[in-house]
């Protein structure tokens, strides 16, 4: 089978003009009038250059010097002179500051307005490493990775932390994007207005696998979010697999939290529902048994430069762990 990185599979990126969400719509609108102003600015300018080359065309009027009707031309010269002064003050200097001075008003009480504090929004924590996103619910004890549910209609405080290097955290269609900066916390707000499944991703360089470093935001209906909610609260039940054992001895548990078993290693991603995730290594192959195989084996084969290191284990038990992975819901 061939596996094709996500970046093909997402040929097409999101609009940010295909806003659904309220912050993704105001910035929208800021674009559009944007687009309008500077269409009108590029018309008028584009037409007075025209205007001054086919005037610039015209027989010249030179007298030289000497010639009857000298001073006419004199006199006709000193007027042209403040008629150019005064359209290079309204044309150069007044009009520039009028149209930059409301587009920065704007600018400005848009940014304001996105940062809006709502009292009862949902918070989410999202941690940024290189490459993926954890995501905790403090109000719900929940935890999963490079996917954030959020329930419709319902204000959400994104609280953005890096542990290593700058990250940027962009969903277009949802929201503006944010800088993920180490030692800081930035809170990101946003109120989804349609539910569906929205793609984001990291908007800021931060390494090899900077393009491989995405997430889905999943809008769902209040009954739908509480539902999952609810399901992510219970840990996965026990299975009678032999990955399951082969997971706790093996190196996995260092690294990976499966909750209710002795796995709480936390520098990878937690795996307690990764068999309900629909992609693996942050949106990089979609999770299907043989991706899962291959990334177990060695995901650099999938993802190079990714900081987890080969397993070193045969077929066999690479096998087991996928079937013990892709239990976990
Ligand atoms: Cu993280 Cu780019």
């Amino acid at each position: 089978m061939t596996v094709l990185p996500g970046h093909f599979l997402l040929a097409a990126s999101p609009s940010i003009l295909d806003g659904a969400g309220d912050e993704a719509r105001r910035v929208a609108g800021l674009w559009w009038f944007m687009l309008a102003v500077a269409t009108i600015v590029y018309v008028v300018v584009a037409g007075l250059v025209a205007f001054a080359v086919v005037r610039h065309q015209r027989p010249s009027t030179e007298v030289s010097a000497g010639e009857p009707g000298e001073g006419a031309a004199i006199e006709r010269r000193g007027a042209d002179r403040e008629e150019d002064i005064g359209f290079i003050w309204w044309g150069g200097i007044v009009m520039p500051i009028a149209v930059l001075g409301v587009l920065a008003f704007l600018t400005v009480t848009t940014s304001v307005a996105l940062r809006r504090n709502t009292p009862d929004a949902l918070r989410v924590d999202v941690v940024a490493h290189q490459w993926w996103w954890d995501v905790t619910y403090p109000d719900g004890a929940v935890r999963t990775a490079n996917e954030i549910h959020v329930p419709v209609g319902r204000t959400v405080d994104i609280q953005l932390r890096s542990v290593d290097v700058i990250h940027s955290f962009w969903v277009p269609q949802l929201a503006g994007k944010l800088d993920v900066i180490p030692g800081q916390t930035n809170v990101l707000t946003l109120r989804a207005r349609r539910t569906g499944t929205f793609l984001g991703e990291c908007a800021e360089f931060c390494g090899v696998e900077h393009a491989n470093m995405r997430f889905v935001v999943v809008v769902q209906s209040a009954d739908d979010y509480a539902a999952w909610s609810a399901g992510e609260r219970s840990p996965p039940e026990p299975t009678d697999l032999a990955g399951e054992a082969l997971f706790q001895r093996s190196t996995c548990s260092a690294c990976h939290t499966v909750r209710g078993t002795a796995a709480t290693g936390t520098v990878g991603p937690d795996l307690s529902d990764i068999g309900s995730r629909a992609w693996i290594g942050a949106h990089t192959v979609a999770n299907t048994p043989d991706n899962l195989r291959r990334w177990i084996d060695d995901p650099s084969t999938l993802k190079p430069g990714v900081l987890m290191p080969p397993s070193r284990l045969s077929p066999a038990e690479v096998d087991e762990l996928v079937a013990y992975l892709e239990a976990l819901r």
